[in-house]
């Protein structure tokens, strides 16, 4: 009998060690090291192939023929232009996500969308549980069929009665394999069932997509190398109190990573949404002193945002500074220079900052609007509602240009704003826009300009 082997991984990173140990050396995390049994591995001369299968050839770049085809549109605009057009045949798709965000939700839409064969195998919920959701999703799809299984092999045999031309995995941190002891959801049952779908998906030219569970500091769970064994990684993002979600690509090998996708979660599903600018700016009727609104990038997407802030006098010694959705240590950069490049006398005043929507940004072009909002606030003036900014503040206080300007201020025209302040260093041709276009150098000239 072959002696069964075992090595330590830890489950936070996947560094494989001869030995436990506290402390894992590669993340610094503490308990996290485990042992796993592995299968005990023949060591093979390189040179030997075992396969009967034939041999790849090279080729030279001009003589690889390129099919267009190869890809299955999803039948969901925003899947399709974070993916670059559709499922690429063959190709393995990993969606990350906090619990209860809607991964299964949205591969489920997508598996009840696309008119093709869809085995949906899920090792979460069950038959009933799915037929449940799907009844709130009110889309039926005869070609879609649902399996709960966990055990890879059961999985694979059920793929071949069945023939499927998409698979859904929900999620891989529930399958194990027979040919590895370990438990499902330690490294090298993720590796290995990662590794038998992968062989699976390039064999038969399947697309799989994945659903992976992310730990509480947002990484996927599992190894690293999880990520680098499929072809997309996709992240599906928002804050579960609010209805908004961003999907994004944090790798593509066959398209751009700057596209994003925006839905909204409704009680009949995720509503794509075409028009982002639109919602994420809230609705008033009066002005309101404390909101600017920023025009910023979220990939290739332009974004209207509102910023909301309140400053008001504390009431306890220390001042207590807070934002959702913007970095708090950005909050206090942008604090400490209105206080000294402006002469703005904050230092005894809560601040308080809001991005509407429940998003988060991180485009630096936000700050002129962060800055416009905390000096509405002190003022209790309010901001003309067809203003926006689009420009990035420097520790001397300086409005610094951003990327991709006129690309921002063209979506502030399309949706009727009647002024844009922007850098002065940023290029503009101003005859390409009806916009009227402020250029400013400092933080004290908006404050000029404004109230
Ligand atoms: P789910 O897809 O189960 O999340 P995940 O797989 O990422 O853990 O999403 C669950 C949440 O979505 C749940 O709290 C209820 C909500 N939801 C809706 O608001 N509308 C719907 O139509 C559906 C199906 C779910
Ligand atoms: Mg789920």
């Amino acid at each position: 009998m072959a002696k069964t082997k075992t090595t330590f991984f830890c489950q936070n990173c996947g560094s494989q060690y001869a030995k436990w140990m506290g402390q894992c050396t590669s993340c610094k995390e503490w308990n996290t090291i485990v042992e796993e049994v592995i299968q005990k591995e023949e060591k093979r001369n390189w040179k030997q192939t075992t396969s009967t299968k034939k041999v790849n050839k090279a080729l030279k770049i001009a003589e690889i023929v390129l099919n267009e085809e190869d890809r299955i549109s999803t039948e969901n605009g925003e899947l399709n232009r974070v993916l670059g057009g559709g499922l690429v045949k063959g190709s393995m798709l990993l969606l990350g996500g906090e619990p209860g965000i809607g991964k299964s939700t949205l591969l489920l839409q997508i598996a009840l969308a696309i008119p093709k064969k869809i085995l949906y195998v899920s090792g979460e919920e069950s038959q009933a549980q799915i037929k449940m959701r799907s009844e709130r999703l009110s889309v039926a799809n005869n070609n879609c069929l649902i399996l709960t299984e966990t055990n890879t092999q059961h999985i694979f045999r059920a793929i071949e009665e069945i023939q499927p031309d998409v698979l859904v995995i929900d999620s891989i941190q529930t399958l194990h394999t027979d040919y590895i002891e370990a438990s499902p959801g330690s490294i090298s049952q993720i590796r290995e069932t990662t590794a038998e779908l992968t062989k699976f998906a390039k064999e038969t030219a399947t697309p799989v997509l994945l659903i992976g569970h992310i730990t509480k500091d947002g990484a996927i769970a599992g190894p690293k190398i999880l990520e680098h064994m499929v072809d997309v990684v996709l992240q599906f993002e928002g804050d579960r109190n609010h209805s908004y979600r961003i999907l994004r690509a944090n790798k593509n090998r066959f398209g751009s990573t700057a596209e994003l996708g925006i839905y909204e979660m409704q009680s009949t599903g995720l509503r794509e949404v075409e028009n982002p600018s639109e919602i994420l700016i809230s609705q008033k009727d009066d002005n309101l002193s404390g909101t600017a609104i920023a025009a910023t990038l979220e990939g290739m997407r332009p974004l209207m945002i509102e910023v909301q802030a309140l400053v008001s006098t504390a009431v306890y010694g220390t001042p207590q500074r807070s934002a959702t959705g913007y970095d708090t240590k950005r909050l206090n950069m942008l604090l400490a220079v209105l206080e000294k490049r402006a002469g703005f006398r904050l230092g005894a005043k809560d601040v308080f900052l809001n991005i509407a929507g429940g998003i988060k940004v991180d485009d630096p072009a936000i700050d002129l609007a962060v800055v416009s909002a905390i000096m509405s606030s002190n003022e209790d003036d309010a901001i003309e509602q067809d203003f926006c900014f689009a420009a990035e503040i420097g520790l001397a206080g300086e409005v610094r240009p951003v990327n991709r300007v006129e690309q921002r201020i063209l979506e502030a025209q399309k949706l009727g704003f009647h002024k844009i302040f922007v850098s002065k260093f940023n290029k503009i041709n101003h005859s390409n826009f009806k916009i009227q276009v402020v250029k400013i150098t400092k933080v004290d000239d908006v404050f000029n300009n404004l109230f």
